[in-house]
């Protein structure tokens, strides 16, 4: 296939999907997401937003030092001081990309920007000349152009191509698009913009009615050739469209699309397990591609036909994905050596042995209670010991419950703060809220519970569950995580968690606010 039928898959998990209310991730977890999108073989990683936070600028700058084969980009407001700090983080990049953006549509530019569409062109094209400076490579967003109107984006596009723009990015930002529709508008800005061809259009579509893969194929079929998208479609309000997805269609529909990507499709169930242990968003069973039912046939005639020839009712394999069948990987006389490399294997690595350590001494614990180890018990068991070792103000040091039939469940625990212990006990109407209560008691942090839920890491009753706790704060939103085989101490420590995000009490600026 020519260049002209390869699809750039632009990631942006890190930035558009650490968005989503509850999935900010720490430098060390964008590192590691960041290496397995390069083994994945993606092409530009959006590490960021440099001028969010310091944090924010720390891990772009670490993601472009780190990462060899894909290019790294940061985003910007079309503003000086966004260019620059997004230029600082990037200078040590093999391959950086600046993404600057302003919002084309009335809507925006009457209310939110507040500005005459002259004075947006004219901003744009400063924004664009700036990064230009400061890097070859140049994209330009123009957010809300779903609901722009068409001549005023093929003038912006027009000039900002001229000013050294790359790539030109068309967001349906509010995921407002129909997929025949969106092709049109792609179609006509590529054939009416007179030096299109200097530079690859994209789309980066949200999934407000569900339309954000279909809307991606529409746009390359049209002649888009960047898509932006993120693992389990994370992202603000709905989601992005889902990269998982969208590989997947132009690779089992080739016939009809004529298109592909360069992505290692085998690594998108690993990065897809990575995603969600780090955000603590469990993918839906039922979720294409990456979902635990994707490929499970439960109906007798499926599974007839599946046996008699696959085909029958499989469009695609399991293991073309990344799925190795669910199987056992360790037992309690696994080394620590077999323990590293399964976890290398999964995308999972140390950064030091205190850590590799600290994970196995949980592992050989596990491995006494539960005999068949599974590699979603890993991945449980590396997020669980992460986020203790996170915990720099609380910690769960003893905790004791009791539940009995015709009795109000009791909790007693003793949680260390700043390195006091504090002991409290407390009732509730079942065991887990308890737990929450007797927590409270001693933290007293005035945080609202938003979510609470345990998913069985494996089958049978002898799996780990994993919890998350999802709290709120002055309009902060955290989500901490929890696993043990005992949901009850996995529900307190993700609570824990919770909270200690929340003291953490990491400011950062929203790019769309
Ligand atoms: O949705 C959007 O418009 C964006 C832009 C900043 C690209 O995320
Ligand atoms: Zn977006």
């Amino acid at each position: 296939m020519s260049d002209n039928n390869r699809v750039i898959i632009f990631d942006t998990t890190l930035r558009d999907g650490e968005q989503s209310p509850g999935a900010s991730m720490t430098r060390d977890e964008k590192l590691r997401v960041a290496r397995q999108l390069e083994k994945m073989r993606v092409d530009v990683i959006e590490a960021g937003f440099a001028i969010a936070s310091p944090g924010d600028f720390e891990s772009v700058k670490a993601i472009a030092e780190l990462v060899k084969d894909s290019t790294v980009c940061s985003l910007s407001r079309a503003l000086d001081a966004d260019i620059d700090r997004a230029g600082e983080a990037l200078k040590n990049a093999n391959s950086g990309r600046i993404h600057t953006f302003i919002a084309t549509s009335p809507i925006h530019m009457q209310y939110k920007l507040q500005m005459p569409p002259e004075k947006v062109i004219a901003q744009a094209v400063h924004a664009v000349k700036r990064a230009r400076n400061l890097t070859g490579d140049v994209e330009f967003s123009l957010e809300d152009a779903s609901r722009s109107e068409l001549d005023f984006m093929c003038r912006i596009i027009e000039q900002v191509i001229d000013a050294g723009a790359r790539t030109i990015n068309i967001p349906d930002t509010v995921g407002y698009a129909v997929p025949e529709e969106f092709g049109h508008t792609i179609g006509q800005l590529i054939t009416r913009i007179p030096n299109a061809d200097k530079a690859i259009f994209s789309v980066h579509c949200h999934n407000d009615l569900g339309l954000a893969v279909a809307n991606s194929l529409a746009a390359v079929n049209a002649g888009a050739r960047q898509v932006e998208c993120t693992i389990n479609g994370l992202g603000e309000r709905a989601g992005n469209a889902s990269l998982e997805e969208f590989v997947m269609a132009l690779r089992t529909r080739k016939d009809v699309l004529g298109l592909e990507t360069g992505i290692d499709t085998t690594q998108i169930v690993p990065a897809s397990r990575l995603i969600s242990s780090v955000t603590g968003f469990p993918v839906q069973p039922n979720k294409a591609i990456v979902g635990a039912n994707a490929f499970a046939h439960e109906s007798g005639i499926h599974q007839d036909g599946v046996l008699k020839h696959r085909e029958t009712y499989e469009i695609m394999t399991a293991e073309s994905v990344g799925w190795s069948a669910n199987k056992m990987v360790l037992g309690k006389h696994s080394g620590r050596a077999a323990f590293r490399s399964r976890l290398e294997e999964l995308g999972t690595t140390f950064a030091t042995d205190a850590e590799l350590n600290e994970a196995f001494g949980r592992f050989k614990v596990l491995a006494d209670k539960k005999h068949e180890i599974f590699d979603e018990d890993l991945i449980a068991l590396v997020s669980d010991t992460r986020a203790v070792a996170s915990s720099e103000h609380f910690n769960l040091i003893s905790l004791s419950v009791t539940s009995q039939t015709g009795e109000t469940p009791l909790a007693q625990m003793t949680v260390e703060v700043d390195g006091t212990e504090m002991q409290a006990q407390a009732e509730g109407s079942g065991p887990v809220d308890a737990v929450f209560k007797a927590i409270e008691a001693i933290a007293n942090s005035g945080a609202g519970l938003q979510l609470y839920s345990v998913n069985a890491v494996t089958e049978g009753t002898d799996s780990q569950g994993e919890v998350t706790v999802r709290l709120e704060k002055g309009g902060r939103i955290v989500n901490g995580l929890g696993a043990d085989t005992d949901v009850i101490i996995a529900s307190a420590r993700a609570y824990i968690h919770a909270l200690n995000m929340l003291h953490a009490n990491i400011e950062k600026a929203h790019p769309q606010v």
